[in-house]
């Protein structure tokens, strides 16, 4: 089972994205993972290996399209660290990083924000990663006093209900434009 997490200073642990937000978290088997907040540790070719390959949302999502929608978004990576980063004099912290997870929230920072692209990778998961990773989010100071935050999900309705999301009540006020095949047609 998971164990103590504890919220981080830019500085600490070798991370130093101005504004960004970490979190250390002690998984199973002494496995150690971070959370942040900072844009510059996100690998993009990963999250764009795992989102256009199994996410079933997004299947065959071009690099581009991941890329792009990462930059214009508040993203968030969840990271294992490596046995060397133990080593808090390891040389280049960052490279002692592999991202396993990933969430994208789509906001104006003032009324509304989308949350989206949710994983963890298989390897990490059942240690109580999501948990974490969205209590980070609903915590962000950036994420507050908004007056709607939405998500779309197939079967982890139990996943986002602990955080406080109901079921909409009023599905006929919703509408959508939505293609489903927008990445899978050549
Ligand atoms: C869903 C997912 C993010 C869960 O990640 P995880 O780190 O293994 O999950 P956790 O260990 O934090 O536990 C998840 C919690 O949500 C619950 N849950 C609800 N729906 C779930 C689902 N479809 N899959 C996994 N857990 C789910 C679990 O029971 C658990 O709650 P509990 O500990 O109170 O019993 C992960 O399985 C995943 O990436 N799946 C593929 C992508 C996906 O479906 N993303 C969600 C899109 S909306």
């Amino acid at each position: 089972m998971t164990g103590e997490s504890k919220l981080l200073d830019d500085s600490a642990d070798g991370f130093s994205g101005a504004g960004a937000l970490h979190e250390l978290i002690e998984g199973r088997d002494s496995r150690r993972y971070a959370i942040s907040s900072d844009p510059a540790l996100l690998q993009l070719a990963r999250v764009h290996e795992f989102l256009s390959g199994k996410a079933y949302w997004c299947l065959g999502i071009p690099f581009e399209k991941v890329a792009r929608a990462a930059s214009n978004s508040l993203c968030f990576g969840v990271y294992r660290l490596r046995e060397t980063a133990q080593d808090p004099a390891a040389a280049q912290p960052t490279s002692n990083l592999v991202q396993v997870g990933y969430a994208r929230v789509v906001t104006d920072y003032a009324t509304f924000a989308w949350i989206c692209d949710v994983y963890i990778e298989e390897s990490a998961r059942g240690e109580g990663l999501s948990k974490k990773l969205m209590a980070f989010i609903m915590k962000h100071p950036s994420l507050q006093n908004l007056r709607r935050v939405c998500l779309a999900t197939h079967d982890a309705h139990t996943l986002y209900e602990q955080f406080g999301f109901i079921r909409t009540k009023t599905p006929e006020n919703w509408l959508e434009i939505k293609d489903d095949q927008i990445y899978l047609r050549r």
